[in-house]
C-alpha cells in the first residue's frame, strides 16, 4: 500500500492484513508485514509469523515486532523482547508491504518469511511471488563482495542485490526506478515484486515477469489518463469482461489535475480480491513493467525502452462483488462453491446458449471458427482440475468436430518440447489464468505460430490477456484451493465450444440439439444432488472416513470424473485415492482389490455400461467393497451394493452431474479428518512457479 492521506499504523496494518487474508488461498505457510519506522532514519518494523494471517494479526495486536537475524550485528540481545510499536502513530504519507508465503525455497520459518531486507537498517526491502532461478549465482557473487545472508530464500538475494547496486554507484544518482531496473536485468525466473527503500522514502516500485500483479487506485481525484493509441479489436469474452483492452499510450498514467498532491491510496496486489473493498479501479501490469508510485502519482515504465511496447495500461473497472469473495452462510469456501454450481453453470451459458433456437454463440470464437475448423489438431493444455475438464470434453470434441484432439499436462508438454505447428489450435484451460506451466506452454505455442485460445475464469489474468482470443467461463471468484465450480463451468464452456464448432455440420444437428437440451436441465439436476448432501455425509462417515485408500473407477466419458473425484479426495481429505480407467483394471489395479478396499464405481448409463458392469463383477468376485454411482432409474445394480443415485442426462454431460457427489464426499471426509478444507496442507490455489 502507498498512502498520501493521514492514517495511523493500525489502519494500515488492518488494510494489509485484510488484503492478505483475501489472498491467503494463494499460499499460507507464513505471513509477514513491514511498516515504516518512526523516523526516516529508523529501520522498517517487521512482523512475521509462521502459519495463517490470523496469527500475524495476533502478533500485531501485541505491537511487538519479530526478532531480527540482524539483532546480533546491531548489538541487540536477540532474546530480549523488542520495544512495543506505537500503532496509533499517524502518518501523512506512508508505504507498507505484506506477504503470505507458499514455501518454495526454505522451510516456513519467521526468517524465511517476507518482507526480506538487504541489511540491518533495511535499506532495501522486498516482497516477492515466484522463483529467482539464478539466485545461487547471485548470492555467490554478493558473498564474495562481503554481503551477508540470513535466510534460505531466493528473495533475500534480490534485496541484497539492490543494496549492492546502490552501494556501487559513485554519486548515488540512480532513481529508485532505474535502480530496480538494473537489479531486474540481472534476474532469471519469475516474479512479482514490491520494493521499498529507506533511500527513497514514500516511494514504492513494483515489477512483474510471469507472476500476476495489479494496482488498485482509490481517490476522489479525477484521474487523468491519456491514451494516445488504439483499442484492440473487439474480443468478446462474455459478460464478465471488464474495460476495453487498451495497450498503448504515453507512459505517465496519473497526474493530479492541478499539480497539487491530493489524498490518494495505491494498493499493489497479486489478486483483485485484495483490493475490491477499497476500490474497483485497477490496472494490470504486464511482464517487464516497472511501476513507480511516489508523491501520489503512478508511472509505468518498461524494463527496456527499446522493446517496442508501450507502458500505458488501461484502468479497468472490477465487476466482482465483495459478497462473491466472502463465505456468507457457508462454513467454507469449498462448500459455498460446490453449492453455487447450479448458478455458476448458468452464468457460463448466459447470453451464449439459446435454448429456443438450440444454438450456441461464443463471441470470442466467432472470428476464429474457420481457422479452428481448418486446424490439423486441437491441443488442450492445462494442469490439475483444469486438465481433467479437458479429458472430460475430449470425447465430445472428437465426436462433433472430427478433428484429432490431444490433451496435455502443461508441465509434461513443455518437458517433451512437443512439436507444435502453425496449423495447430491450442486451447489453454485455467481457472486462475496464472498457472506458470500453462502460461509457459501458451508462450511456447505462440512462438510456434499456433492459434492460442484461453478458457479462463479470472478476467484480466495473464492467459486471458496473452491468448489470441477465448472464452471466460464466468463462474465467479473461486477461493477454495480445491477447484469445484470452475471444473463444471470449464466442462460446460468446452462443450459449448465443441457444439459451436460443429454448427456447420448438418449431419450433427440432432446430436447438437440433444446436448443443448441436456445443458438446459443441468442446473436443476445439480440441485437434486445437492439435496442429497446429508445422505452423502452419512455415507462418508459410515463407509469411508476410516479408510486409508480408495479407488474410483469408470470409463469413457466418466474417466475424467474418476480422475477429478480422486483428486478432490486426496487434496482435501489426505486419503490416498486413485482414479482408474475401468479398461485398465486387469492390467494392474485388480491386484489391489480385496474385502477392505472401497471402490467407487461410476456406472451411469451410456454405451459403455456393460463394460463397467463387467469390471464391477470382477471387483465383487474378489470381495471388493463397491459404492456405485448410478442413474436414479437403474434397477440392475446389485442390491447388496451401496448406491448413490443421480439424475440422468445426455452421455457427454453426465460427468457434470456425477462429479457433484464426489465433491461433497471429499468435503465431508476432509471435515471428518479435521482438515482446514480451504487451506489443505502444502497446496496453493494458484501455482505461479514452475
Ligand atoms: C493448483 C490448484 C488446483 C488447480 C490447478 C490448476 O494445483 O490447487 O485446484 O486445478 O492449480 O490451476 P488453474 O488455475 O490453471 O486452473
Amino acid at each position: 500500500c502507498s498512502y498520501l492521506v493521514e492514517k495511523d499504523r493500525k489502519y494500515i496494518c488492518d488494510v494489509l492484513c485484510n488484503g492478505l487474508a483475501r489472498q491467503e488461498y494463494r499460499g499460507y505457510d507464513s505471513a509477514g508485514i513491514g511498516i515504516d519506522g518512526d523516523s526516516p532514519d529508523a529501520p522498517m518494523i517487521l512482523f512475521k509469523n509462521v502459519g495463517k494471517v490470523a496469527g500475524l494479526r495476533n502478533q500485531l495486536e501485541t505491537g511487538i515486532p519479530t526478532p531480527s537475524p540482524f539483532d546480533e550485528e546491531r548489538s541487540v540481545d536477540p532474546n530480549a523482547q523488542k520495544p512495543k510499536t506505537d500503532m496509533t502513530r499517524v502518518f501523512l504519507s506512508q508505504t507498507s508491504m505484506a506477504h503470505t508465503r507458499w514455501a518454495t525455497h526454505g522451510v516456513p520459518a519467521p526468517s524465511n518469511c517476507h518482507p526480506h531486507v538487504s541489511d540491518a537498517m533495511t535499506e532495501f526491502s522486498v516482497v516477492h511471488n515466484g522463483i529467482i532461478t539464478n539466485y545461487k549465482e547471485l548470492k555467490l557473487v554478493l558473498l564474495k563482495r562481503g554481503y551477508a545472508f540470513h535466510t534460505e530464500t531466493d528473495t533475500e538475494a534480490v534485496a541484497v542485490l539492490c543494496k549492492y547496486v546502490y552501494d556501487s554507484q559513485p554519486h548515488k544518482r540512480l532513481s529508485f526506478t532505474e535502480l530496480i531496473k538494473t537489479v531486474i536485468k540481472e534476474l532469471e525466473g519469475s516474479f512479482a515484486f514490491v520494493f521499498k527503500s529507506r533511500h527513497f522514502p514514500d516511494e514504492i516500485v513494483a515489477a512483474r515477469r510471469g507472476s500476476p500483479l495489479l494496482i488498485g487506485v482509490k481517490t476522489d481525484r479525477k484521474l487523468k489518463v491519456d491514451f494516445v493509441d488504439v483499442e484492440l479489436p473487439q474480443d468478446d469474452r462474455g459478460p464478465g469482461a471488464v474495460g476495453p483492452k487498451l495497450r498503448r499510450s504515453q507512459s505517465r498514467a496519473f497526474l493530479s489535475e492541478d499539480g497539487m498532491p491530493q489524498p490518494i491510496e495505491f494498493f499493489v496486489a497479486s489478486d483483485a480480491a485484495a483490493v475490491i473493498e477499497h476500490t474497483r479501479r485497477v490496472l494490470y501490469l504486464e511482464d517487464d513493467d516497472i511501476a513507480h508510485i511516489g508523491e501520489g502519482e503512478l508511472h509505468i515504465h518498461r524494463l527496456r525502452r527499446d522493446d517496442g511496447l508501450s507502458s500505458v495500461r488501461a484502468i479497468e473497472h472490477l465487476e466482482i462483488e465483495l459478497a462473491e469473495i466472502m463465505k456468507g452462510q457457508y462454513s467454507h469456501f469449498m462448500q459455498k462453491e460446490i453449492y453455487e454450481q447450479p448458478e455458476s453453470v448458468v452464468n457460463t451459458m448466459r447470453g451464449r446458449v439459446n435454448f429456443d433456437t438450440r444454438s450456441v454463440m461464443l463471441g470470442g470464437l466467432k472470428a476464429y471458427l474457420p481457422v479452428i475448423r481448418r486446424g490439423r489438431r486441437l491441443l488442450f493444455v492445462a494442469c490439475g482440475t483444469s486438465y481433467h475438464s479437458c479429458i472430460a470434453a475430449r470425447p465430445v470434441f472428437e465426436e462433433l468436430t472430427d478433428i484429432p484432439v490431444a490433451v496435455e499436462l502443461a508441465s509434461d508438454f513443455l518437458d517433451r518440447r512437443t512439436p507444435v505447428f502453425r496449423d495447430d489450435v491450442a486451447i489453454f484451460v485455467s481457472q486462475s489464468g496464472e498457472t506458470a506451466d500453462t502460461i509457459l506452454a501458451m508462450r511456447y505455442c505462440l512462438e510456434r505460430g499456433a492459434l492460442c485460445l484461453g478458457v479462463v475464469n479470472v478476467v484480466g489474468s495473464t492467459l486471458s490477456r496473452e491468448t489470441h482470443s477465448g472464452v471466460h467461463i464466468n463462474a465467479g471468484p473461486e477461493i477454495g484451493v480445491a477447484s469445484t465450480k470452475a471444473y463444471t463451468s470449464q466442462y460446460v464452456a468446452l462443450v459449448m465450444i465443441a457444439v459451436q464448432l460443429s454448427d456447420d455440420s448438418i449431419s450433427k444437428t440432432a446430436r447438437r440439439q440433444q446436448i443443448i437440451d441436456g445443458l438446459h436441465d443441468i442446473p436443476a439436476q445439480i440441485r437434486k444432488i445437492l439435496a442429497m448432501d446429508k445422505a452423502l455425509q452419512q455415507l462418508a462417515k459410515d463407509t469411508l472416513a476410516k479408510e486409508k485408500s480408495l479407488l474410483i473407477m469408470g470409463r469413457g466419458y466418466q474417466y475424467a470424473t474418476c480422475l477429478e473425484g480422486a483428486l478432490k479426495i486426496k487434496e482435501v481429505s489426505y486419503m490416498h485415492s486413485e482414479g482408474i480407467l475401468a479398461g485398465e483394471l486387469k492390467h494392474g489395479p485388480l491386484a489391489l482389490v480385496d474385502e477392505h478396499l472401497p471402490v467407487i464405481f461410476i456406472m451411469t448409463r451410456d454405451s459403455l455400461y456393460p463394460k463397467v458392469q463387467s469390471a464391477l463383477a470382477q471387483v465383487t468376485a474378489r470381495k471388493g467393497q463397491p459404492i456405485i454411482i448410478c442413474n436414479d432409474d437403474d434397477d440392475s445394480v446389485p442390491e447388496s451394493a451401496k448406491v448413490i443415485r443421480v439424475p440422468r442426462t445426455v452421455d457427454c454431460l453426465q460427468g457434470l452431474i456425477n462429479v457433484i457427489p464426489l465433491q461433497l464426499l471429499s468435503y465431508h471426509l476432509a471435515i471428518m479428518n479435521g482438515v482446514d478444507v480451504d487451506f489443505p496442507r502444502n497446496l496453493a490455489k494458484s501455482v505461479t512457479t514452475e
